[in-house]
Protein backbone atom coordinates (compact mmCIF):
# COMPACT_ATOMS: atom_id res chain seq x y z
CA UNK A 1 0.00 0.00 0.00
CA UNK A 2 1.16 3.21 -0.84
CA UNK A 3 0.69 6.12 1.99
CA UNK A 4 0.58 9.93 1.26
CA UNK A 5 0.91 12.71 2.67
CA UNK A 6 -2.33 14.75 3.36
CA UNK A 7 -1.76 18.41 2.62
CA UNK A 8 0.51 19.98 4.61
CA UNK A 9 0.42 17.86 7.34
CA UNK A 10 2.28 15.07 8.76
CA UNK A 11 -0.39 12.64 8.09
CA UNK A 12 0.29 9.52 5.42
CA UNK A 13 -2.98 8.16 4.59
CA UNK A 14 -3.27 4.90 2.28
CA UNK A 15 -4.08 6.03 -0.93
CA UNK A 16 -7.00 3.38 -0.40
CA UNK A 17 -9.41 3.99 2.45
CA UNK A 18 -12.38 1.63 3.87
CA UNK A 19 -15.93 3.53 4.35
CA UNK A 20 -18.46 2.21 6.72
CA UNK A 21 -21.81 3.68 5.05
CA UNK A 22 -23.20 0.64 3.61
CA UNK A 23 -22.75 -2.99 4.54
CA UNK A 24 -21.92 -2.67 7.98
CA UNK A 25 -24.90 -1.87 9.55
CA UNK A 26 -27.51 -3.82 11.77
CA UNK A 27 -28.98 -4.79 8.60
CA UNK A 28 -25.78 -6.95 7.22
CA UNK A 29 -23.97 -9.53 7.96
CA UNK A 30 -21.70 -9.14 10.72
CA UNK A 31 -19.37 -11.77 9.30
CA UNK A 32 -18.43 -10.47 6.33
CA UNK A 33 -18.73 -7.06 7.69
CA UNK A 34 -15.47 -8.39 9.94
CA UNK A 35 -13.56 -10.15 7.29
CA UNK A 36 -13.72 -6.56 5.22
CA UNK A 37 -12.47 -4.88 8.14
CA UNK A 38 -9.71 -7.36 8.87
CA UNK A 39 -8.36 -8.08 5.39
CA UNK A 40 -8.00 -4.40 4.60
CA UNK A 41 -6.44 -3.88 7.35
CA UNK A 42 -4.19 -7.02 6.71
CA UNK A 43 -3.60 -4.80 3.34
CA UNK A 44 -2.33 -1.86 4.58
CA UNK A 45 -5.54 0.19 4.36
CA UNK A 46 -5.24 2.29 7.83
CA UNK A 47 -8.28 4.40 6.99
CA UNK A 48 -11.87 3.55 7.94
CA UNK A 49 -13.99 6.06 7.48
CA UNK A 50 -17.34 6.41 9.16
CA UNK A 51 -19.91 9.00 10.49
CA UNK A 52 -22.84 9.60 12.78
CA UNK A 53 -25.88 8.62 10.79
CA UNK A 54 -24.56 5.01 9.14
CA UNK A 55 -26.13 2.05 9.32
CA UNK A 56 -29.32 1.48 8.82
CA UNK A 57 -30.15 1.59 11.74
CA UNK A 58 -28.37 5.16 12.26
CA UNK A 59 -25.53 4.78 14.88
CA UNK A 60 -25.20 0.48 14.28
CA UNK A 61 -22.08 1.29 11.67
CA UNK A 62 -20.23 2.95 14.67
CA UNK A 63 -21.43 0.08 17.22
CA UNK A 64 -20.28 -2.72 14.88
CA UNK A 65 -17.34 -1.17 14.17
CA UNK A 66 -16.51 -0.65 17.83
CA UNK A 67 -17.61 -4.22 18.71
CA UNK A 68 -14.98 -5.61 15.89
CA UNK A 69 -12.38 -3.23 16.78
CA UNK A 70 -12.34 -4.01 20.74
CA UNK A 71 -12.37 -7.92 19.66
CA UNK A 72 -10.25 -8.26 16.71
CA UNK A 73 -8.02 -5.20 16.66
CA UNK A 74 -7.42 -3.63 20.02
CA UNK A 75 -3.96 -3.37 20.16
CA UNK A 76 -3.20 -1.73 17.01
CA UNK A 77 -5.43 1.29 17.53
CA UNK A 78 -1.90 3.42 17.24
CA UNK A 79 -1.85 2.16 13.43
CA UNK A 80 -5.56 3.50 12.73
CA UNK A 81 -6.69 6.35 11.50
CA UNK A 82 -10.54 6.47 12.01
CA UNK A 83 -12.77 9.49 11.40
CA UNK A 84 -16.52 10.09 12.08
CA UNK A 85 -18.82 12.86 10.88
CA UNK A 86 -21.90 15.04 12.39
CA UNK A 87 -23.79 17.27 10.01
CA UNK A 88 -27.25 14.96 9.01
CA UNK A 89 -30.12 14.25 10.25
CA UNK A 90 -29.54 12.20 13.23
CA UNK A 91 -32.13 12.17 15.91
CA UNK A 92 -35.31 14.08 16.48
CA UNK A 93 -36.17 17.55 17.36
CA UNK A 94 -34.21 20.93 16.34
CA UNK A 95 -30.54 19.27 17.22
CA UNK A 96 -30.08 16.36 15.73
CA UNK A 97 -29.24 18.02 12.09
CA UNK A 98 -26.87 20.65 10.97
CA UNK A 99 -23.87 22.58 12.21
CA UNK A 100 -24.95 23.53 15.27
CA UNK A 101 -22.38 23.52 18.54
CA UNK A 102 -25.17 21.95 20.08
CA UNK A 103 -25.45 19.18 17.52
CA UNK A 104 -21.83 18.73 17.31
CA UNK A 105 -20.79 18.30 20.58
CA UNK A 106 -23.51 15.95 21.17
CA UNK A 107 -22.71 13.87 18.26
CA UNK A 108 -19.20 13.70 18.77
CA UNK A 109 -19.85 12.06 22.42
CA UNK A 110 -22.40 9.79 21.19
CA UNK A 111 -19.95 8.41 18.55
CA UNK A 112 -16.95 8.48 20.50
CA UNK A 113 -19.36 5.77 22.90
CA UNK A 114 -20.33 4.10 20.47
CA UNK A 115 -17.43 2.83 18.91
CA UNK A 116 -15.83 2.76 22.46
CA UNK A 117 -13.03 4.89 21.26
CA UNK A 118 -11.09 7.61 23.52
CA UNK A 119 -11.23 9.78 20.66
CA UNK A 120 -11.47 10.17 16.70
CA UNK A 121 -8.50 10.98 14.51
CA UNK A 122 -10.53 12.77 12.20
CA UNK A 123 -13.88 14.45 13.13
CA UNK A 124 -15.58 16.10 9.98
CA UNK A 125 -18.69 18.38 9.37
CA UNK A 126 -20.44 16.37 7.45
CA UNK A 127 -22.06 18.78 5.22
CA UNK A 128 -22.25 22.68 5.16
CA UNK A 129 -25.18 23.89 6.92
CA UNK A 130 -26.99 27.60 5.35
CA UNK A 131 -28.46 28.09 8.83
CA UNK A 132 -25.30 28.46 10.89
CA UNK A 133 -22.48 30.44 10.93
CA UNK A 134 -19.41 29.07 9.54
CA UNK A 135 -17.55 30.37 12.56
CA UNK A 136 -19.89 28.42 15.06
CA UNK A 137 -19.21 24.78 13.60
CA UNK A 138 -15.78 25.59 13.15
CA UNK A 139 -15.45 26.75 16.89
CA UNK A 140 -16.75 23.59 17.70
CA UNK A 141 -14.21 21.55 15.93
CA UNK A 142 -11.69 23.70 17.48
CA UNK A 143 -13.01 22.77 20.34
CA UNK A 144 -13.61 19.11 20.06
CA UNK A 145 -9.18 19.09 19.21
CA UNK A 146 -8.90 21.63 22.56
CA UNK A 147 -10.46 18.62 24.45
CA UNK A 148 -8.61 15.99 23.19
CA UNK A 149 -11.90 14.08 21.52
CA UNK A 150 -9.71 14.44 18.22
CA UNK A 151 -6.87 14.73 16.30
CA UNK A 152 -7.38 16.60 13.45
CA UNK A 153 -10.44 18.33 11.46
CA UNK A 154 -11.87 17.81 8.25
CA UNK A 155 -15.19 19.19 6.34
CA UNK A 156 -17.45 17.81 3.95
CA UNK A 157 -19.43 18.94 0.86
CA UNK A 158 -18.65 22.62 1.54
CA UNK A 159 -19.24 25.35 -1.28
CA UNK A 160 -15.52 26.69 -2.51
CA UNK A 161 -16.38 29.82 -0.88
CA UNK A 162 -17.35 28.33 2.48
CA UNK A 163 -14.67 25.92 2.55
CA UNK A 164 -12.48 28.82 2.27
CA UNK A 165 -14.30 30.85 5.44
CA UNK A 166 -13.92 27.84 7.37
CA UNK A 167 -9.69 27.40 6.26
CA UNK A 168 -9.67 30.77 7.45
CA UNK A 169 -10.99 30.48 10.34
CA UNK A 170 -9.34 27.56 11.43
CA UNK A 171 -5.96 28.68 10.32
CA UNK A 172 -6.66 31.62 12.81
CA UNK A 173 -6.94 29.28 15.56
CA UNK A 174 -3.76 27.33 14.52
CA UNK A 175 -5.82 24.41 13.63
CA UNK A 176 -5.40 24.07 10.41
CA UNK A 177 -8.07 22.01 8.39
CA UNK A 178 -6.94 18.58 7.64
CA UNK A 179 -9.08 17.16 5.02
CA UNK A 180 -11.95 17.77 2.79
CA UNK A 181 -14.16 15.09 1.39
CA UNK A 182 -16.04 15.11 -1.46
CA UNK A 183 -17.80 12.80 -4.18
CA UNK A 184 -15.16 12.61 -6.92
CA UNK A 185 -15.47 9.47 -9.75
CA UNK A 186 -15.28 9.36 -13.35
CA UNK A 187 -18.87 10.46 -13.00
CA UNK A 188 -18.87 13.01 -10.43
CA UNK A 189 -15.99 15.59 -11.45
CA UNK A 190 -17.13 18.48 -9.64
CA UNK A 191 -14.03 19.21 -7.49
CA UNK A 192 -11.95 19.67 -10.04
CA UNK A 193 -13.35 23.17 -10.76
CA UNK A 194 -12.67 25.18 -8.02
CA UNK A 195 -12.05 23.00 -4.91
CA UNK A 196 -8.93 20.54 -5.69
CA UNK A 197 -6.55 24.43 -6.53
CA UNK A 198 -8.49 25.72 -3.64
CA UNK A 199 -7.48 22.90 -1.28
CA UNK A 200 -3.83 22.79 -2.60
CA UNK A 201 -3.67 26.73 -2.08
CA UNK A 202 -4.32 26.08 1.53
CA UNK A 203 -2.29 22.63 1.97
CA UNK A 204 -5.48 20.28 2.98
CA UNK A 205 -5.60 17.17 1.23
CA UNK A 206 -8.53 15.99 -0.42
CA UNK A 207 -10.21 12.52 0.01
CA UNK A 208 -12.55 10.85 -2.72
CA UNK A 209 -16.07 9.36 -1.68
CA UNK A 210 -18.29 7.07 -3.66
CA UNK A 211 -15.26 6.57 -6.23
CA UNK A 212 -16.84 3.86 -8.30
CA UNK A 213 -20.07 6.09 -7.94
CA UNK A 214 -21.55 3.46 -5.53
CA UNK A 215 -20.80 0.68 -7.47
CA UNK A 216 -21.95 2.16 -11.55
CA UNK A 217 -18.76 2.12 -11.95
CA UNK A 218 -17.75 -1.95 -12.45
CA UNK A 219 -19.15 -4.26 -14.88
CA UNK A 220 -22.12 -5.19 -12.12
CA UNK A 221 -25.06 -2.93 -14.18
CA UNK A 222 -24.12 -3.48 -17.88
CA UNK A 223 -27.09 -5.81 -18.21
CA UNK A 224 -29.59 -4.97 -15.58
CA UNK A 225 -29.96 -4.41 -11.86
CA UNK A 226 -28.58 -7.92 -10.11
CA UNK A 227 -30.35 -8.67 -7.22
CA UNK A 228 -28.26 -8.61 -4.01
CA UNK A 229 -26.59 -5.20 -5.39
CA UNK A 230 -27.09 -1.58 -3.71
CA UNK A 231 -29.76 -0.16 -6.13
CA UNK A 232 -31.94 -3.46 -5.82
CA UNK A 233 -32.10 -2.51 -1.84
CA UNK A 234 -34.67 -0.69 -0.47
CA UNK A 235 -32.30 0.86 1.73
CA UNK A 236 -29.19 1.33 -0.53
CA UNK A 237 -29.03 5.26 -1.42
CA UNK A 238 -28.27 4.41 -5.51
CA UNK A 239 -32.06 4.14 -7.08
CA UNK A 240 -32.48 2.16 -9.30
CA UNK A 241 -33.83 4.93 -11.96
CA UNK A 242 -30.09 6.11 -11.80
CA UNK A 243 -29.26 3.24 -13.79
CA UNK A 244 -30.05 4.51 -17.02
CA UNK A 245 -29.47 4.18 -20.42
CA UNK A 246 -26.92 6.90 -20.94
CA UNK A 247 -24.87 5.76 -17.86
CA UNK A 248 -25.04 2.30 -18.88
CA UNK A 249 -23.62 3.16 -22.29
CA UNK A 250 -20.45 5.17 -21.16
CA UNK A 251 -19.53 2.60 -18.33
CA UNK A 252 -19.73 -0.19 -21.00
CA UNK A 253 -17.30 1.80 -23.17
CA UNK A 254 -15.19 2.73 -20.07
CA UNK A 255 -15.45 -1.28 -19.38
CA UNK A 256 -14.25 -1.65 -22.66
CA UNK A 257 -10.87 -0.08 -22.33
CA UNK A 258 -10.54 -1.02 -19.07
CA UNK A 259 -10.54 -4.94 -20.47
CA UNK A 260 -7.81 -3.80 -23.33
CA UNK A 261 -5.77 -2.68 -20.19
CA UNK A 262 -6.19 -6.16 -18.45
CA UNK A 263 -8.19 -4.37 -15.55
CA UNK A 264 -11.67 -4.77 -14.23
CA UNK A 265 -13.49 -1.56 -14.59
CA UNK A 266 -13.48 -1.08 -10.80
CA UNK A 267 -9.83 -1.43 -10.83
CA UNK A 268 -9.55 1.12 -13.88
CA UNK A 269 -11.86 3.99 -12.56
CA UNK A 270 -9.86 3.70 -9.29
CA UNK A 271 -6.62 3.75 -10.74
CA UNK A 272 -7.97 7.16 -12.77
CA UNK A 273 -8.47 8.87 -9.57
CA UNK A 274 -5.37 7.76 -7.88
CA UNK A 275 -3.39 9.16 -11.21
CA UNK A 276 -4.78 12.48 -10.17
CA UNK A 277 -1.97 14.30 -8.02
CA UNK A 278 -4.45 16.09 -6.12
CA UNK A 279 -6.46 13.08 -4.58
CA UNK A 280 -4.85 12.09 -1.14
CA UNK A 281 -6.94 9.03 -0.71
CA UNK A 282 -10.16 6.90 -2.59
CA UNK A 283 -12.72 5.89 0.20
CA UNK A 284 -13.91 2.75 -1.20
CA UNK A 285 -17.65 0.64 -0.44
CA UNK A 286 -17.55 -2.64 -0.70
CA UNK A 287 -20.51 -5.60 0.40
CA UNK A 288 -17.67 -8.67 -0.20
CA UNK A 289 -13.56 -9.48 0.49
CA UNK A 290 -13.73 -10.39 -3.28
CA UNK A 291 -13.99 -6.50 -4.31
CA UNK A 292 -12.17 -5.55 -1.38
CA UNK A 293 -9.23 -7.82 -2.99
CA UNK A 294 -10.56 -6.58 -6.76
CA UNK A 295 -10.43 -2.78 -5.42
CA UNK A 296 -7.01 -3.18 -4.13
CA UNK A 297 -5.51 -4.72 -7.88
CA UNK A 298 -6.25 -1.52 -8.95
CA UNK A 299 -2.92 -0.18 -7.65
CA UNK A 300 -1.22 -2.67 -10.09
CA UNK A 301 -1.72 -0.10 -12.65
CA UNK A 302 -2.37 3.44 -12.55
CA UNK A 303 -0.35 4.51 -15.53
CA UNK A 304 -2.64 5.75 -18.42
CA UNK A 305 -1.50 6.94 -22.17
CA UNK A 306 -2.49 10.08 -23.57
CA UNK A 307 -4.39 8.07 -25.98
CA UNK A 308 -6.30 6.00 -23.04
CA UNK A 309 -7.02 9.21 -20.96
CA UNK A 310 -8.14 11.44 -24.46
CA UNK A 311 -10.52 8.47 -25.01
CA UNK A 312 -11.94 8.50 -21.45
CA UNK A 313 -12.91 12.10 -22.31
CA UNK A 314 -14.58 10.87 -25.02
CA UNK A 315 -16.59 8.96 -23.35
CA UNK A 316 -17.44 10.90 -20.41
CA UNK A 317 -18.43 14.12 -22.77
N1 LIG B 1 -18.97 12.66 3.14
C1 LIG B 1 -20.06 12.18 2.64
O1 LIG B 1 -21.10 12.83 2.57
C2 LIG B 1 -20.06 10.77 2.10
C3 LIG B 1 -21.10 10.36 1.24
C4 LIG B 1 -21.04 9.07 0.73
C5 LIG B 1 -19.99 8.22 1.05
N2 LIG B 1 -19.01 8.66 1.91
C6 LIG B 1 -17.90 7.77 2.29
O2 LIG B 1 -17.37 7.10 1.16
C7 LIG B 1 -17.44 5.69 1.35
C8 LIG B 1 -17.56 4.98 0.05
O3 LIG B 1 -18.78 5.34 -0.60
P1 LIG B 1 -19.49 4.29 -1.53
O4 LIG B 1 -19.83 3.06 -0.76
O5 LIG B 1 -20.57 4.99 -2.26
O6 LIG B 1 -18.25 3.94 -2.52
P2 LIG B 1 -18.11 3.24 -3.94
O7 LIG B 1 -16.76 2.59 -3.88
O8 LIG B 1 -18.37 4.22 -5.03
O9 LIG B 1 -19.27 2.14 -4.00
C9 LIG B 1 -19.19 0.98 -3.24
C10 LIG B 1 -20.17 -0.07 -3.73
O10 LIG B 1 -19.88 -0.44 -5.08
C11 LIG B 1 -19.99 -1.86 -5.23
N3 LIG B 1 -18.65 -2.38 -5.51
C12 LIG B 1 -17.48 -2.04 -4.89
N4 LIG B 1 -16.44 -2.69 -5.43
C13 LIG B 1 -16.94 -3.47 -6.42
C14 LIG B 1 -16.35 -4.35 -7.32
N5 LIG B 1 -15.04 -4.57 -7.34
N6 LIG B 1 -17.15 -4.99 -8.22
C15 LIG B 1 -18.48 -4.77 -8.23
N7 LIG B 1 -19.11 -3.92 -7.37
C16 LIG B 1 -18.34 -3.27 -6.47
C17 LIG B 1 -20.54 -2.38 -3.91
O11 LIG B 1 -21.95 -2.31 -3.97
P3 LIG B 1 -22.94 -3.59 -3.94
O12 LIG B 1 -23.65 -3.51 -2.65
O13 LIG B 1 -23.85 -3.33 -5.11
O14 LIG B 1 -22.11 -4.83 -4.09
C18 LIG B 1 -20.04 -1.35 -2.94
O15 LIG B 1 -20.77 -1.32 -1.75
C19 LIG B 1 -18.60 5.52 2.32
O16 LIG B 1 -18.56 4.28 2.99
C20 LIG B 1 -18.36 6.68 3.25
O17 LIG B 1 -17.33 6.37 4.16
C21 LIG B 1 -19.04 9.92 2.42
Amino acid sequence: MKYNYCGRSGLQLPEISLGLWHNFGDVDDFETSTSMILHAFDRGITHFDLANNYGPPPGSAESNFGKILSKELKSHRDELIISSKAGHLMWDGPYGDGGSRKYIMASIDQSLKRTGLEYFDIFYSHRYDPNTPVEETMQALIDIVRQGKALYIGISKYPPQKAIEAYEILKGQNIPCLIYQDRYSMLAREPEAEQMNINKKYGVGFIAFSPLAQGLLTNKYLHGIPKGSRASKSHGFLQEKEVTSEVVKKVTALNELAIQRGQTLAEMSLAWLLRNEHVTSVIIGASSVEQLKDNLRATDNSLFSPDELNLIENILR
